[in-house]
């Protein structure tokens, strides 16, 4: 594995959450693997999950991991080509990424959608210039357009706690104050779409996701009838696509509630945390057995060591 950016990096997904069963049932088992080898880990965004789990994997592989909250620590970068930088940026990409991947084997970027523009959103400008210019196996640690560890948490998370071979999987939009990206709900609908999964997707009319992200799948609008039967839910806030990064809703009737889990099939729930808690979902929902968020985010190490351990595997 050269590179972990979306679901077109993974070739076989049922091998993929194989080797990540492995991995749980064994976390120590590969433990000098990363022996005299290191990760940067690079933030240009806030995190709490991603960068925790990310080094706790790391170090379950002996591998060693430097964090680097660039925006803060490092020069600011600039993204553009051809510019003439006499403004607030003092290094380029170019050279940036070149120096950090002659340091490290692997480098891991966090670098979320600016919900500004849809184009220089969904070009993955600041991803691919790292793919482009830094020498290293490059990871998505959530970008403007996908967050791929998320999803495969999740599809961890789902495989061990499914009841029937097929779950009925839901993923419902729930309301935020804040405009937030498409990224987490785009990695899920694709990592379902190839997975042993029924997946329905319901959102209030305006927030519908992009069509190629959608690929043909029919949404349910309305999202009591979308809970029915519904084995796992998902609650996911996201801003429009259309109407690009706008909340044109907030509809507070979109929260999920004990009352609407009542609808499902004993469904488990399940969200990518951080979670607002009486605006997105209930306590009664988050604090009951029905909740699986900790074991969904415990199951982030899970997917990153995998990650990390075929990246380690594949180096000639
Ligand atoms: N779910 C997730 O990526 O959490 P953090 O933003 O805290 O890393």
């Amino acid at each position: 594995m050269k590179q972990f950016l979306n679901i077109n990096d993974v070739t076989d997904l049922n091998a993929l959450l194989d080797e990540a069963l492995k991995v749980k049932a064994n976390p120590y088992g590969y433990s000098s693997l990363g022996q005299n080898k290191a990760a940067c880990l690079i933030f240009l965004n806030p995190s709490l999950r991603t960068r925790l789990s990310s080094q706790r994997a790391a170090q379950n592989l002996g591998l060693h991991a430097v964090v680097l909250d660039i925006d803060d620590q490092g020069w600011k970068i600039e993204f553009e080509d051809g510019t003439i930088m006499d403004g607030d940026s003092s290094e380029h990409i170019k050279e940036a990424a070149a120096v950090i991947g002659s340091y490290f084997e692997i480098v891991a970027i966090r670098a979320f959608a600016r919900l500004q523009n849809h184009d220089e959103d969904y070009s993955e400008q600041i991803m691919n210039a790292f793919v482009k210019y830094c020498p290293a196996k490059i990871i998505n640690m959530e970008s403007a357009t996908a967050h791929p560890l998320q999803a495969f948490a999740d599809l961890i998370t789902i495989f061990e706690n499914k009841k029937v071979i097929r779950p009925k999987v839901v993923l419902s939009w729930a309301p935020h104050p804040k405009a937030l990206p498409q990224a987490v709900a785009n990695s899920f609908v694709r990592w379902m779409q190839k997975s042993d999964a029924e997946l329905v997707v319901t959102h209030p009319e305006g927030y519908e996701l992009s069509p190629e992200v959608i690929n043909g799948l029919s949404v349910e609008y309305e999202q009591e009838k979308a809970f029915e039967n519904a084995d796992f839910i998902y609650a996911k806030n996201w801003s429009s696509y259309s109407d690009y990064g706008k909340v044109i809703s907030e509809d507070a009737s979109w929260m999920v509630t004990r009352q609407k889990m009542e609808r499902t099939s004993g469904g488990r729930f399940l969200h990518c945390l951080p979670v607002r808690r009486n605006v997105i979902v209930e306590d009664s929902v988050l604090d009951s057995d029905q909740s699986l968020v900790i074991e969904q985010a415990q199951n982030r190490v899970f997917a990153m060591q995998t990650v990390l351990k075929l990246m380690l595997e594949n180096e000639i």
